[in-house]
């Protein structure tokens, strides 16, 4: 497993890590049982990053991951999140963060969090406060490095000038290239990117669904890449990449997650599964190399991202 480095504090992680936010959403000693080996087997491949979130479950992901990694912690950077009420509105009042933070401590059953987010941008609080809060608890040595998720360029300029930000979290995948509006401030202020929903919520894989195929509750439902006439068209994207994967030896997957790779030294995609084989595909991808006619042929397949 190759490496990155994101930021200039000090933070080097491997080129791929692992999104546990599934792990936290499912109920029963089996299902725990199954994300504690998928975490595991990205552990095994190399994997040294492993983020999750106060949001998913409420606590109940950060234990799951937390008791997952004790044996190995020492070697692995943890990453968590802050920054929502239990109705997922914003909130990054400094006395909320601070009880979040405080709790995700015991939660995750370390001294110190090695990257604490604000998990999305709250318009009540202005972000030189949110990092003022932040920094508290970098001083107190229960935090290495500071991340922004859901935000603007604006806000982590902001919020780097009041203390250094190692890393932004965004959703950026083949399919999703919003983000890249990130690209000139993380360059200019040094700053990595960390790639969420890499997969594109598994359209990027052999095993996208129509919509009837997940369940009713499933947020795939409110997503346009799904929605009718979108999806037919995006299917039609994920066959033709699959076709250039398949002409390589690699999967779908395996090309998704390389591209991202590719797009840049300072980006390191999370793919999240819960299945062990599927992890050890994705983790793999961290030695795959695109050369300069495949990532001609995929701007040509998919030259601005999905149809939504
Ligand atoms: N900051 C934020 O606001 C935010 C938002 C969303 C996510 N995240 C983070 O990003 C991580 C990843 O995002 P995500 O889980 O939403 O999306 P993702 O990684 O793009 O896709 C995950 C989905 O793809 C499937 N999958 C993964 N690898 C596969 C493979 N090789 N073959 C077939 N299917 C595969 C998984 O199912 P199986 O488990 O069944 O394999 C799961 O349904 C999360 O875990 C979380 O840590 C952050």
């Amino acid at each position: 497993m190759h490496k990155r480095i994101l930021g200039q504090q000090g933070l080097t992680t491997s080129a791929i890590g692992y999104g546990a936010m599934d792990t936290a959403f499912g109920e029963g000693a089996e299902y725990d049982a199954a994300s504690t080996a998928a975490i595991r087997q990205a552990y095994d491949d190399g994997v040294t990053f492993f983020d999750t979130a106060e949001l998913y479950g409420w606590g109940k992901g950060e234990r799951l991951l937390g008791t997952a990694l004790a044996p190995v912690r020492d070697e692995v950077a943890i990453a968590t999140k802050f920054g929502f009420t239990p109705s997922f509105a914003p909130n990054s009042q400094p006395g909320h963060v601070r009880d979040v933070v405080d709790t995700s401590l015991g939660s995750l059953g370390v001294d110190h969090i090695d990257v604490l987010y604000q998990h999305i941008h709250d318009p009540a609080v202005p972000i030189e406060d949110v990092v003022g809060v932040m920094k508290e608890y970098v001083d107190a040595g229960k935090v290495k490095y500071l991340g922004l998720s859901n935000t603007t360029p604006e806000n982590v300029r902001r919020a780097h000038a009041v203390h250094p930000i190692s890393v932004v979290q965004t959703s950026y995948s083949l399919f999703d290239r919003a983000s890249e509006e990130f690209f000139p401030v993380l360059e200019e202020l040094g700053i990595g990117l960390v790639a969420y929903r890499p997969l594109a919520r598994g359209f990027l894989t052999g095993a996208v669904k129509p919509l009837d195929g997940y369940p009713a509750d499933d947020f795939r439902r409110h997503n346009p890449w799904w929605a009718p006439g979108n999806f037919e068209v995006n299917l039609e994207i994920a066959e033709e990449l699959t076709v250039l994967a398949e002409s390589k030896g690699v999967t779908l997957a395996q090309l998704s997650l390389a591209w991202l790779l590719a797009r840049k030294p300072y980006i390191v995609p999370i793919p999240g599964s819960r299945n062990g084989a599927r992890v050890a595909e994705n983790d793999a991808a961290s030695e795959l190399v695109l050369s300069a006619d495949d990532l001609t042929t995929i701007d040509l397949i998919i030259p601005g991202g999905a149809r939504t």
